[in-house]
């Protein structure tokens, strides 16, 4: 299904958080500014618990924030909707549905007919046919984890935001569904906003790399991704951007220790 698209720029103004954990103020997240345009592939690196998912959140809606303000087109988001899908590091499908009950769980407003026709649309877009009956004990990690992207997309949301989710899956599977999602992106021109760790991923996905500094975390750099699709892992220019984004966590020498191997 392809989308027509108005204007749905998310705009993050001066976004500050703070929790308060055992009556002390943790403050988290300190005047974070990101503009993301419409169909945009953002990754977004930091070293753990520096706020991340929490940022992530905020844009789900399912956090608020102490002081600044998030919108998309004009629009401020305050709690979830639809336009904005989630997925988790782990899948958090409901193991008592099927893959295809679990796509269409939440699907209200709908024919029968519409629908079966937007499970089956989506079962075939993250290549799940012939296991649309299962229960998700009976899926691999991979599988589980395309069922959930699955269960997002059914409804259509402009932006998706993605916490690690192919941080509990093996290296090959992983590269799978890095090309999985990127063929997702290309297609359905979703805004994606990726969480991980694997800096290579970052680069191999994102059009631009957010890099956020530790706790109370801000932007520290963002590094736009100048590589032409396909990306290739091993190329020159993939391992100069791999390097810059080292440094930024481990400083100079670290980016010298990476030369050496180009
Ligand atoms: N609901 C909450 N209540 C209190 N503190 C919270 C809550 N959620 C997160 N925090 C705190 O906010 C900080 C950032 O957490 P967050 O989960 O956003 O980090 P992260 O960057 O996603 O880390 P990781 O890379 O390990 O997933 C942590 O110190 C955590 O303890
Ligand atoms: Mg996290």
């Amino acid at each position: 299904m392809t989308k027509t698209r108005t204007d749905n720029n998310l705009i993050i103004d001066n976004v500050s958080k703070e929790f308060i954990i055992n009556d002390n103020r943790v403050k988290v997240l300190e005047n974070v500014n990101l503009d993301i345009k419409e169909g945009e592939f953002i990754s977004i690196v930091g070293h753990s618990g520096c706020g991340k998912s929490t940022l992530l959140k905020m844009i789900a809606g399912l956090v608020d924030f102490t002081q600044g303000n998030v919108t998309m087109g004009q629009k401020q988001i305050r709690r979830p909707g639809t336009e904005r899908g989630m997925i988790f590091q782990d899948h958090r499908l409901l193991p008592w549905l099927t893959v295809k009950e679990n796509i269409a769980f939440g699907l209200y407003d709908f024919t029968k007919e519409q629908k079966e026709k937007m499970i089956s649309e989506h079962i075939e877009l993250v290549g799940l046919n012939t296991f649309e009956n299962a229960y998700p004990h009976q899926l691999s990690g991979g599988m589980a984890q395309r069922a959930a992207i699955a269960r997002a997309l059914v409804h259509n949301p402009q932006v998706l935001l993605l916490d690690e989710p192919f941080g509990a899956l093996d290296a090959l599977t992983r590269i799978q569904m890095q090309n999985e999602i990127l063929r997702i992106w290309e297609k359905e021109k979703t805004t994606m906003i990726l969480v991980t760790h694997d800096i290579d991923e970052a680069i191999f996905l994102g059009d631009r790399v957010v890099i956020m500094s530790n706790r109370p975390a801000t932007v520290k750099k963002i590094i736009n991704v100048d590589l032409g699709r396909p990306r290739n892992r091993n190329s020159y220019d993939f391992s100069l951007l791999r390097g810059k984004v080292y440094s930024e966590f481990f400083g100079e020498e670290e980016n010298n220790y990476l030369e050496y191997f180009i």
